[in-house]
């Protein structure tokens, strides 16, 4: 196990554009362990290479089991993403509650593309491709917009609508069953 701390919005270095990976040695290996250990330890929905320094294109999500951060969401499995592209598939735009390991105890109602394709290597640098929706969708649009050094307060369009899990109505969408993380 080598949990990493989690850099917290101010870092300068969560606003850099990432650096394509290149390399599918030991190194990116080690690091996506360390995502994946990291991501584990809080309870993550997803995780960014950027939010344990690292200045590389690489981002994990999903577990396989239900997500106590966001009880309502469907599982989704414990995907890589290396140097993912992703294309919108429909322009219609669904806002909904959202929050980031790097902005603890916080949710905003952000909108996102309801329909996607991403396209990304694997840990061995194999292409694929997948179709998304809902917060499968969400998920892959927050982590890959870290990569560009978007954070997702930087998306939404009405601040009256971020606060702190531990203050907000608790009929907030998915914000009910949080224990404050
Ligand atoms: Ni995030």
């Amino acid at each position: 196990m080598a949990i990493q701390s989690i850099l917290k919005m101010g870092d300068p270095r969560l606003l850099r554009i990432s650096r394509p990976v290149t390399e599918f040695g030991e190194g990116l290996q080690s690091l996506l362990r360390d995502m994946l250990d990291t991501m584990a330890a809080v309870d993550g929905a997803g995780l960014a290479a950027p939010q344990i320094g690292e200045d590389l294109r690489v981002v994990i999500f999903g577990s396989g089991k239900p997500n106590p951060r966001y009880p309502n969401a469907p599982i989704i499995e414990q995907t890589v993403l290396i140097n993912p592209e992703v294309e919108v598939l429909d322009s219609s735009v669904e806002t909904d509650w959202e929050g980031c390991l790097s902005v603890p105890g916080m949710r905003g109602s952000v909108p996102r593309f309801q329909k996607i394709r991403y396209r990304a290597q694997d840990a061995n640098g194999l292409w694929f491709e997948r179709e998304a929706s809902g917060f499968h969708a969400r998920v892959v649009q927050h982590e890959c917009d870290h990569l560009d050094g978007i954070l997702y307060p930087m998306r939404m369009p009405d601040m009256s609508q971020w606060g702190f899990v531990d203050a907000l109505p608790k009929g907030v969408s998915g914000v009910a069953q949080l224990t404050g993380r």
